[in-house]
């Protein structure tokens, strides 16, 4: 069995996560990780638009569910962002059926929870005062609808983590403009609205995302030794590789499992405080900007918005190592371990 870093075990037992995504083919992974994880417990799949439109990204994750008997219930979120309308799927990352268009068997699929995805946030929450951790990994949609909707389970919620975002850390910026990042152009209201709210969010951005690569030869592991959650992995993900290739990457960037692997162990990660806003309109729309307490401005709107997490730094030898562990348990404890 894996070992658990002490980092781990603290943790151990007290995560019930609810994982709000769009798979989408680093989603799936995530979910994956999720779910083997021995210190998280997965209590609900909510979907959102993004990497497809709802209809297949929710039909997605039914797939995942029942292919990896996966327990937690699945709810059916967003169509769209709070305003306007949804950008074009990118069907150029994570082909046209949001998983690497492999071949799904789509028959008999467990049915949905029958609430709309913030309707059975707002639930779960307020049935479990102070123990929910929201992991969403995609637009965040339908968090904001859910604060909208409940605003007091703001005080409720354990802790947001979400991946999104892209701070100008070593020089990461955006990956749709200059400046915004998918998870955050596609819906920058909501984004804000998360961000502005009294409850802890740690943001797992592009600045640490892209220093986490699975190359070819963890593909290669992942594959052999990776067992059937190994396989699916590898094989749904070979056209997002080759979507990596014009990044100079062989392999890809591990961006929803990073964020996934914040909640399994945070010590993996540095974070920096301060006040977070999204820029909503404009030639920057989507930009995440991160206010630094170190600096003196004059009073102003900035002040107003509380202090939250956005991670700065991984050990991304380390990350690397526990993505694999999590799949590979016949492996050597040593090899596997993140202490
Ligand atoms: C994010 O955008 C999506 O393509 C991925 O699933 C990830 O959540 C990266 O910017
Ligand atoms: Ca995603």
């Amino acid at each position: 069995m894996m070992q658990i870093s002490d980092d781990m075990a603290m943790r151990a037992g007290l995560s019930k996560v609810i994982f709000d995504t769009d798979p989408g083919v680093d989603d799936a992974a995530a979910l994956l990780f999720l779910s083997a994880c021995p210190n998280i417990r997965l209590v609900g799949i909510t979907t959102v638009f993004g990497n497809s439109d709802i209809e297949t990204v929710t039909r997605n994750a039914l797939y995942l569910k029942k292919r990896f008997s996966i327990a937690a219930p699945v709810a059916k979120g967003a169509e769209g962002p709070l305003v306007g309308q949804a950008a074009a799927v990118p069907a150029h990352i994570h082909g046209q059926n949001g998983l690497g268009d492999i071949e799904l068997d789509e028959r008999a699929l467990p049915l949905r929870d029958e609430r709309p995805a913030h309707r059975f946030i707002i639930d779960m929450v307020k049935a479990n005062p102070g123990e929910i951790t929201l992991l969403a990994v995609g637009r965040l949609t339908n968090l904001a609808l859910a604060l909208k909707e409940a605003p007091e389970i703001a005080s409720l919620v354990r802790e947001v983590v979400i991946m999104g975002g892209a701070f100008s850390i070593d020089g990461h910026n955006g990956n749709v403009t200059p400046v915004a990042e998918a998870n955050i152009i596609g819906d920058p209201h909501a984004a804000d609205e998360v961000f502005s709210a009294a409850w802890p969010v740690t943001a797992i951005g592009l600045d640490v995302t892209r220093k986490v690569v699975l190359g070819p030869a963890e593909l290669a592991r992942l594959e052999t030794h990776g067992g059937a959650a190994g396989r699916f992995i590898v094989d749904s993900s070979r056209g997002y590789r080759l979507f990596h290739k014009q990044f100079g990457i062989d392999g890809y960037w591990v961006h929803d499992s990073t964020a996934a692997i914040y909640l399994a162990s945070p010590g993996l990660f540095r974070l920096r405080k301060g006040p977070v806003r999204v820029v909503t309109e404009g030639i920057a729309i989507g930009q995440t900007i991160q206010r630094d307490w170190s600096k003196i401005y004059p009073a102003g709107e900035w002040d107003m918005a509380p202090d939250q997490n956005v991670a700065i730094d991984v050990d991304a030898r380390r990350a690397v190592d526990l993505l694999l562990g999590i799949h590979m348990p016949s492996l050597t404890p040593s090899m596997v371990s993140v202490k």
